[in-house]
C-alpha cells in the first residue's frame, strides 16, 4: 500500500457580496414567484432561529442524562483545563476530514506550539471498503511520516500519538471507545460497535511501528483544548468543516449520565450536534434536502449536519438548480453535463460565488461555463444562481448561530469573557460565515455578547488538541 502527501491549499477569505432579490430582471412571474417560494423555504426566521434553540437546548440536556439520545453528549475523559504552560512532543493522527494527516506537534511552553505535518489523500474506495484496509493505511502514513522526518525513538520506548477520530464514538476512557455510526461519506464495514484505538494499535503492532495510542479525541475536543492553550478562557471548540459539532466544558454535576470518578469538577463534552432533529422535529427541511439526504451514504441521519457542512452545501444548491431548470426557470431549461452529475457542484464553488460583486457576476459566470460546461448563460441565470447560493449559505451559518446560541445559553457563558475556537474549511474560507453567527449570536442575547464572547479561528485544532490530550492522558494515568 501506498501513501500519496499532498499540498494545502489556501485561499484568502473574501465577504459575502448579497445580491437584493429586487434588483434581479425576473424573465417572469413565475420565475420570481418561484425565487420568493425559496426565499420563504430557506430563510431562518429569527423565531424560527429561537425555536431551533429552544429544541436544541433540550436535545442537549436528554443527551446529558443518558446514553443513546439523538445527540450522544458524549464524556471526552478530558476533565481540566489548560493554561498554556504544558510542554513535550507528540505525534498526532487526524482522520474524519477530507484529507488524512499526521503531524509532530512540539509544546514548548508560553502558549508556544511548533508542528510539522504530511497531509494524504484517503481513496474513496478505503472509506467504504474494510475497516482494517482503512486502519493499516493509516499505520502506513504515519510509518512514511516518521521516514520522511527522520524522526526515530530511542532504544525501545514509544511515541505517543493523540488519534483524532472525527466521528461519533462513545468514549469508555480518555483512549478506548465504541463506534457509534460513520459519518462524511465514511462506511467502512466491520468498525461500527468496535474501538478505533484497538484498530489502529494492532495495526501499528503487525507492522512493529514504535507508536502508542495514548488519546483518542474528537476533533471538536482538539479544537477547545487547542484553543484554550492559546486563551485559556476558551469554553467551546467548533468545527465548521467537512462535518459539524462542538463540544464544550460542562459542570460533573450536570451529566447525570456520568457514573466514573466524580472528584473532578469539569469535563469536555463532545455533543454530535450534527444529529440534532433525527426526528425531524424542527428543522427546516426542504424537498432539497430531502433528496440529497436519501441519495447519501447515511439517510436519515445527521440531519442538522446536512443543513450546514461543506460535504453538503454544494448538493443541495444542485438540486435546487436542478428543480428550476427542470421547470424552464433557469437556463432556459437545459442542464449540462458535468451539472448533472451528483456532488459536482462543490461548496469551494459556493464561496466564489457568494464572494462575486462583480458588475456582470463573472466568476460565477467562469464557474457555470468553464468548469461545469453550461455553453453560456445570461445575466439572469447567474443572479438566479447567486440567490439560491446564498440563501443555502446563510442558512447553514445561521443554524450554526443557533447552536452554538444554545451552548453558550446552557452554560451561561455569554454573559463573561469567552472564547470559542471554530475549526473547517467552512469557517475559515466561506465569506461571512464568522459574521453571520455573530450577528445570531446578538439576535439572541442582544449586544452585550459582542462584548464578551469571541469567536475565533483555531486552526489545527485537529493536531495540536491531540497532542494536548495525548498530554492530559499522561497526567491522568501518572
Ligand atoms: C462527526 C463528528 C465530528 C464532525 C466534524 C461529524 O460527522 O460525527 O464527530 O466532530 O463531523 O468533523
Amino acid at each position: 500500500m501506498t501513501s500519496t502527501p499532498i499540498a494545502s491549499k489556501i485561499i484568502p477569505k473574501a465577504a459575502r457580496a448579497s445580491l437584493d432579490p429586487a434588483t434581479i430582471d425576473y424573465t417572469s412571474d413565475r420565475q420570481r414567484n418561484a425565487v420568493e417560494a425559496l426565499i420563504n423555504e430557506f430563510t431562518i426566521s429569527p423565531q424560527l432561529l429561537q425555536d431551533v434553540k429552544a429544541s436544541f437546548m433540550e436535545g442537549m440536556k436528554k443527551g446529558l442524562k443518558k446514553d443513546g439520545e439523538t445527540m450522544a453528549m458524549v464524556t471526552s475523559y478530558v476533565m481540566g483545563r489548560l493554561d498554556g504552560s504544558e510542554v513535550g512532543s507528540y505525534l498526532a493522527l487526524d482522520v474524519g476530514g477530507t484529507n488524512l494527516r499526521v503531524v509532530a506537534v512540539h509544546l514548548t511552553g508560553g502558549g508556544e506550539i511548533t508542528t510539522s505535518q504530511t497531509k494524504y489523500r484517503i481513496d474513496e474506495k478505503l472509506k467504504v471498503g474494510e475497516a482494517k484496509a482503512l486502519f493499516d493505511f493509516m499505520a502506513v502514513c504515519v510509518d512514511s511520516f516518521l521516514d520522511e522526518h527522520q524522526i526515530v525513538v530511542r532504544g525501545d520506548t514509544q511515541f505517543e500519538l493523540g488519534f483524532t477520530f472525527s466521528f461519533p464514538v462513545l468514549q469508555t476512557s480518555i483512549n478506548r471507545g465504541t463506534l457509534i455510526t460513520w459519518t462524511k461519506g465514511f462506511n467502512a464495514s466491520g468498525m461500527v460497535g468496535k474501538d478505533p484505538v484497538a484498530f489502529l494499535q494492532d495495526a501499528f503492532n503487525r507492522r512493529h511501528i514504535p507508536v502508542r495510542v495514548a488519546a483518542l479525541v474528537n476533533d471538536t475536543v482538539g479544537t477547545l483544548l487547542a484553543h484554550a492553550y492559546n486563551h485559556p478562557d476558551t469554553c467551546m471548540g467548533v468545527i465548521l468543516g467537512t462535518g459539524c459539532n462542538g463540544a464544550y466544558i460542562e459542570k460533573m454535576e450536570n451529566i447525570a449520565k456520568w457514573k466514573g470518578d466524580a472528584s473532578a469538577k469539569e469535563m469536555i463534552i463532545n455533543m454530535e450536534f450534527g444529529a440534532f432533529d433525527k426526528e425531524r422535529q424542527v428543522l427546516p427541511l426542504t424537498m432539497f434536502d430531502n433528496k440529497m439526504d436519501r441519495k447519501s451514504v447515511n439517510p436519515n441521519k445527521q440531519i442538522l449536519e446536512k443543513m450546514i457542512a461543506g460535504m453538503y452545501l454544494g448538493e443541495i444548491t444542485r438540486n435546487v438548480l436542478l428543480n428550476l431548470i427542470d421547470r424552464r426557470l433557469l437556463f432556459e431549461g437545459c442542464i449540462s453535463a458535468d451539472l448533472n452529475q451528483m456532488w459536482t457542484f462543490e461548496t469551494a464553488y459556493m464561496s466564489t460565488i457568494e464572494a462575486d460583486n462583480s458588475a456582470t457576476l463573472h466568476a460565477t459566470r467562469k464557474i457555470l461555463e468553464s468548469t461545469l460546461s453550461f455553453s453560456s448563460t445570461t445575466m439572469n441565470d447567474r443572479q438566479i444562481v447567486k440567490l439560491v447560493v446564498e440563501l443555502v449559505g446563510k442558512r447553514a451559518a445561521r443554524l450554526s448561530a443557533a447552536a452554538i446560541a444554545s451552548v453558550l445559553d446552557h452554560t451561561g457563558d455569554w454573559k463573561q469573557k469567552a472564547a470559542i475556537g471554530i475549526d473547517g474549511s467552512l469557517f475559515e474560507y466561506y465569506p461571512s460565515f464568522n459574521t453571520d453567527i455573530m450577528d445570531g449570536l446578538e439576535e439572541v442575547f442582544g449586544p452585550t455578547v459582542r462584548q464578551n464572547v469571541s469567536i475565533g479561528l483555531a486552526q489545527d485544532g485537529s493536531g495540536v488538541g491531540a497532542a494536548l490530550c495525548a498530554l492530559l492522558a499522561a497526567k491522568y494515568t501518572n
